[in-house]
């Protein structure tokens, strides 16, 4: 018989204000001069490091660790808030996508056949993210779905490209597109219409998440659907090649750009009839674009034409909203998590964060659920986010913001978990600016800071950890840790890493004997749900990973 009910910890008491800070893109590396948390003045988190040897650890946040299909696969916020937030670990959308598309089972599924009924007399638009990062989308995931669409009757494709140069090098946009013309042109050969039909840069292109500006949906949605965009070409390698030749242009904010045919029209509009695929797994920032193709009550921006059209996404990107209706794979089924725990066992929460990482602490946290479980138990604050700027601009973020807004929930004796996500380390880190990155690093501490103080005030306990990381290594580097050189300069890692993250509990509320097992080597994220749970004064729930603190007697 199922029950929510936890039972009591033997010894932990109940009770206890439990502060939950997660540093976004925080890892732990060798300090080097690209370590950017190394370089930054960091005395709180250094602190926590130093202070007690046994309440301080690493932990893995990558591969197999948070359920990606290998070692080399690096951590990123979706996995990393879905395992910290379950407790578990789930095959993860780039795994199920490998295996719906290596079984063929994704043409059998009612998504694919729901879109065929289209292929006949439509034309099967693929939109999504061109790059081998494997956060959001992977190519080769893409090079299998056009060659099995086209197998499963599909005639007349058009392929809308995001660049990308976040979750990989930047300027390797160029490559991805060859690759991609040269797929096209083979189908070609076979008969099939395929052409790649428009473009931008994924960050102001299509990819915004969390509703933080609704213009990067429509310079998308112009590009995609209405077929107009400010830069025209012929071709796609040339576009790309070409946008990239202000030297203020990368691969994140590439121009929106569309596809010309002789006669100067666009090859590839959206209009009725099409069928449409947007095929990224992962769902943060895809669900804007979603709720513009498949709401027929919209007014985030004037769609000007709303096709009729059958859409499906490559997973269902919010379980909640049942957004899309339709899809390829169905996205892994993360039940129980311990928000929902929380709630049924009178533990009141208040999450945290700035717009862009805020449905991280709530969303991803939930197991990809947007909204409450209890809304008499829970309270989330969204901090809104400066918009239209890169964050290398702006590197302290609302980073003191969110630490005042835990710090209040903390002193109001309101909530028993106080829940965090601060996002300078990875918004700051994905910039690639090294100097800004450093700024980034040092507001995240302060923003620690704010809420350990907190914590003291009430008597409570934290736990600090990190997502996945990113600031700690800002440069490409060979198999021996050397940077790698091209055409003499260092390549910048915009990208997150394959590092561990640190966590750190204490507080004057921890009993002092608690600290970490040292039987839980290969402890990841997934370890972290138990851990507050017993802070909490519960025993974690069957079939969680297990705890990573024990009570020893003194
Ligand atoms: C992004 O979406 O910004 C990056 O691809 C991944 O970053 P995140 O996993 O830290 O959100
Ligand atoms: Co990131």
């Amino acid at each position: 018989d199922f029950s929510w009910k936890l039972a009591d910890h033997p010894t932990l008491p109940k009770g206890k204000t439990v502060a939950v800070v997660v540093l976004d893109g925080w890892g732990e590396a060798n300090p080097d001069k690209y370590n950017c948390i190394h370089t930054a003045k960091t005395p709180t988190m250094d602190s926590l490091k130093t202070g007690a040897p046994d309440r301080w650890r690493l932990v893995r946040a990558h591969g197999t660790a948070v359920g990606l299909p290998s070692e080399d696969d690096m951590g990123n916020s979706e996995v990393g808030h879905n395992a910290l937030g379950a407790g578990r670990i789930y095959a993860q959308g780039a795994k199920l996508v490998d295996l719906a598309l290596a079984s063929g089972k994704i043409y059998d599924g009612e998504g694919f056949k729901y879109i065929q009924q289209n292929f006949d007399k439509g034309t099967l638009h693929l939109i999504g993210l061109l790059s081998d990062g494997g956060v959001h989308s992977r190519l080769d995931q893409l090079q299998l779905l056009l060659k099995g669409a086209s197998e499963h009757g599909a005639k007349r494709i058009r392929v809308h490209i995001l660049t990308d140069g976040r979750d990989v090098l930047d300027g390797s946009s160029v490559g991805f597109v060859e690759t991609l013309e040269n797929d096209l042109a083979k189908l070609r050969k076979n008969g099939i219409d395929a052409k790649i039909a428009s473009g931008g840069g994924r960050m102001y292109v299509t990819m915004d998440r969390y509703e933080n500006d609704w213009n990067v949906i429509k310079r998308g949605w112009d590009a995609q659907v209405l077929g107009e965009a400010p830069h025209k070409f012929h071709n796609a390698i040339e576009a790309v090649k070409k946008l990239r030749e202000d030297p203020k242009a990368n691969d994140q904010y590439l121009l929106p750009f569309v596809i010309i045919d002789e006669s100067g029209r666009a090859v590839g509009p959206i209009v009725d009839g099409d069928a449409v695929v947007t095929f990224n797994f992962r769902a943060d920032r895809m669900v804007m674009l979603a709720k513009a193709l498949e709401y027929e009550d919209f007014d985030k921006f004037d769609r000007v034409r709303y096709p009729k059209i059958r859409y499906a996404g490559m997973l269902q990107y919010d379980g909640e909203l049942k957004l899309p209706s339709h899809y390829l794979v169905s996205p892994p089924e993360i039940e129980r998590t311990s928000g929902e725990y929380l709630v049924h066992n009178g533990i009141r929460t208040f999450a945290c964060s700035e717009t862009v990482k805020f449905g991280h602490v709530t969303f991803f946290w939930n197991g990809n659920r947007s909204g409450y479980f209890d809304p008499s138990m829970e309270e989330y604050v969204e901090i809104p986010s400066d918009v239209g700027i890169t964050f290398n601009v702006q590197p302290k973020m609302k980073a003191v913001e969110i630490g005042e807004k835990a710090r209040d929930a903390i002193l109001s004796r309101k909530y028993d978990q106080v829940r965090v996500n601060i996002p300078n380390g990875d918004m700051v880190g994905h910039t690639g600016d090294v100097e800004a990155t450093v700024v980034a690093c040092e507001a995240a501490d302060q923003a620690v800071k704010i809420i350990l103080d907190a914590v003291d005030q009430v008597g409570g306990i934290y736990l600090v950890t990190a997502d996945h990381g990113n600031a700690e290594d800002m440069v490409k580097r060979n198999k021996s840790g050397q940077p790698l050189l091209k055409d003499g300069k260092v390549q910048i890692l915009t990208s997150h890493t394959l590092q561990p993250v640190p966590i750190a509990i204490g507080g004057p509320g921890l009993a002092p004997s608690v600290r970490f097992r040292n039987d839980v080597p290969d402890g990841g994220l997934a370890n972290v749900a138990a851990t507050f749970i017993n802070l909490h004064g519960f025993e974690a729930p069957t079939g969680y990973e297990t705890t990573l603190i024990e009570v020893v007697d003194n």
